[in-house]
């Protein structure tokens, strides 16, 4: 089943829940801090979700098949951790590279769900850098959202970015549709052809999430089955938006007051539509 909505009120169902999954990481943004545990991060999300948004952490108790229940509210990828980090006792230090996660279930039943990197402390020229052309990534695969696209084409402009830069692409792992449910087809993927895959439609709902290494792409899963790591060691970083398919083009949903604003470098893309309407 895919998320395919023409309905002007599940539209506004996923604008609402877009917008709140980015308040969320609006609202810690201050917190991320030296010294602040991943623990605080996830129970301070927590209480803003539950006491002043009134949504649902979409995270706690997610539990797909071959998994155990995830125990936390959002995900925390510190450095090496390429997606999934479970918050614990982890102390962030200057110099840390973290990703926050956050997918929010509104009370009308609407998944939204978005991540940013945060630079903690002093950060070195290369975290800054990794976090930057994992951000532009993001931006040149929305830039590519139209009825008509295919879904290489965005796998494409994603993985040959990351790749002029040196870095890789995570294939494990890959954005989703999205919609009344967390994952849904169609799965899109971070690599690929352009021309190739399937095409996009008006009213498809999905995510964009590359998940970028600064070295080599392998992975490996940490024995609590969830948290996933480079291979290498080295550093990695993903962004992430969930978007809509329009008439002319794309709408990202996942935007807020405090949501960074698209690079330079997808300015020219959207020509005298940019910023893309939310
Ligand atoms: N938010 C993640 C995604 O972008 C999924 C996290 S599943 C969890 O698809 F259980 F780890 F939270
Ligand atoms: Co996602
Ligand atoms: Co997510």
């Amino acid at each position: 089943m895919k998320s395919i909505f023409k309905d002007e009120s599940d539209l506004n169902g996923m604008r609402h829940a877009g917008k709140l999954a980015s308040e969320v990481l609006d609202f810690i943004t201050p917190h991320i801090q030296e010294g602040v545990s991943t623990n605080t991060i996830d129970r301070l999300c927590h209480e803003y979700m539950r006491d002043i948004q009134h949504t649902i952490p979409a995270p706690l108790n997610y539990q797909p098949p071959g998994y155990p229940p995830f125990p936390k509210s959002i995900c925390t990828s510190v450095n090496d951790v390429i997606c999934h980090g479970i918050p614990g006792e982890r102390v962030l230090k200057s110099g840390d590279i973290v990703n926050l996660d956050i997918t929010v279930i509104t009370p009308d039943g609407y998944y939204g769900d978005t991540s940013r990197m945060f630079l903690v402390g002093e950060a070195s020229i290369m975290s800054t850098r990794l976090c930057q052309i994992t951000f532009e990534c993001m931006w040149l695969g929305i830039a590519q959202v139209k009825p008509g696209a295919r879904l290489g084409d965005i796998g494409y402009v994603i993985q040959t970015h990351a790749e002029k830069a040196g870095y890789s692409v995570v294939r494990e792992y890959c954005g989703h549709g999205i919609g009344k449910v967390f994952h849904q087809d169609p799965q899109i993927l971070h690599y690929g052809k352009p021309g190739n895959g399937e095409s996009l439609v008006e009213g498809m709902t999905f995510t964009i999430e590359p998940m970028i290494n600064a070295g080599r792409r392998e992975i490996r899963t940490m024995p609590d089955l969830w948290t996933v790591k480079t291979k290498d060691r080295s550093l990695s970083a993903q962004w992430e938006h969930t978007v809509l398919v329009t008439a002319s083009g794309v709408e990202v949903l996942t935007v807020s007051e405090h949501s960074p604003i698209p690079p330079e470098i997808v300015r020219p893309l959207f020509g005298s539509t940019f910023p893309p309407k939310s």
